[in-house]
């Protein structure tokens, strides 16, 4: 007669490192992630707020905080002073302060890798069709949208434009 072959025994650490390992693989309990989203003035100006805020709710992320508001120099200064160095740091911060932009905090998993996905290459020129700055710019100084670079930067740079109090718990 056939005989079931005897269950392995599983160890307790072996069992819950199986259990940790299942979970990942279905992504559930990814860790969600933040990222700060800046729409520049020349998206606002071109009436592209929607659009480009779509683009990001389509693909799953989620509104987790959103301010419309024109940054002083000062909050432009900190907020781009890794590029405090470069050529092109004054006319970045004239442009970044030349009209209203909105800050977002998305939310989700990976949100920094997506939303940098989603926004395209920062040179325009190399940015692929399908991308917010392939679709809609063609110019380095005016190309739309800031993403942060990476989770450190992201909660550096989420600091800078958010308090604790300005995020809503989201009902999903
Ligand atoms: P952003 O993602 O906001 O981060 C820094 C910004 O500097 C970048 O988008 C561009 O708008 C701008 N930038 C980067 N490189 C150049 C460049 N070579 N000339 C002009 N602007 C630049």
């Amino acid at each position: 007669m056939f005989a079931a072959p005897r269950a392995k025994s599983v160890t307790a650490p072996t069992a819950v490192r199986l259990r940790v390992n299942i979970f990942r693989r279905g992504n559930v309990n990814m860790p969600k992630e933040r990222t700060l989203v800046l729409i520049k003035p020349d998206a606002v100006q071109r009436g592209l707020i929607g659009e480009v805020l779509s683009r990001f709710e389509r693909k799953g992320l989620t509104l987790a905080a959103m301010k419309l508001m024109r940054l002083d120099r000062e909050l432009a200064c900190r907020h781009y002073a890794a590029h405090a160095d470069k050529d092109f740091f004054e006319p970045l911060i004239a442009f970044i302060t030349s009209g209203p932009l909105v800050a977002v905090a998305l939310e989700g998993e990976n949100a920094v890798a997506l939303v940098r996905k989603i926004m395209g290459a920062t040179d325009p020129m190399e940015a692929a069709p399908g991308t917010i700055r392939g679709d809609f710019c063609e110019r380095m100084r005016y190309n739309l949208v800031h993403g942060s670079d990476c989770p450190l930067s992201a909660a550096e740079e989420l600091r800078l434009f958010f308090n604790e109090c300005d995020y809503v718990v989201s009902g999903h």
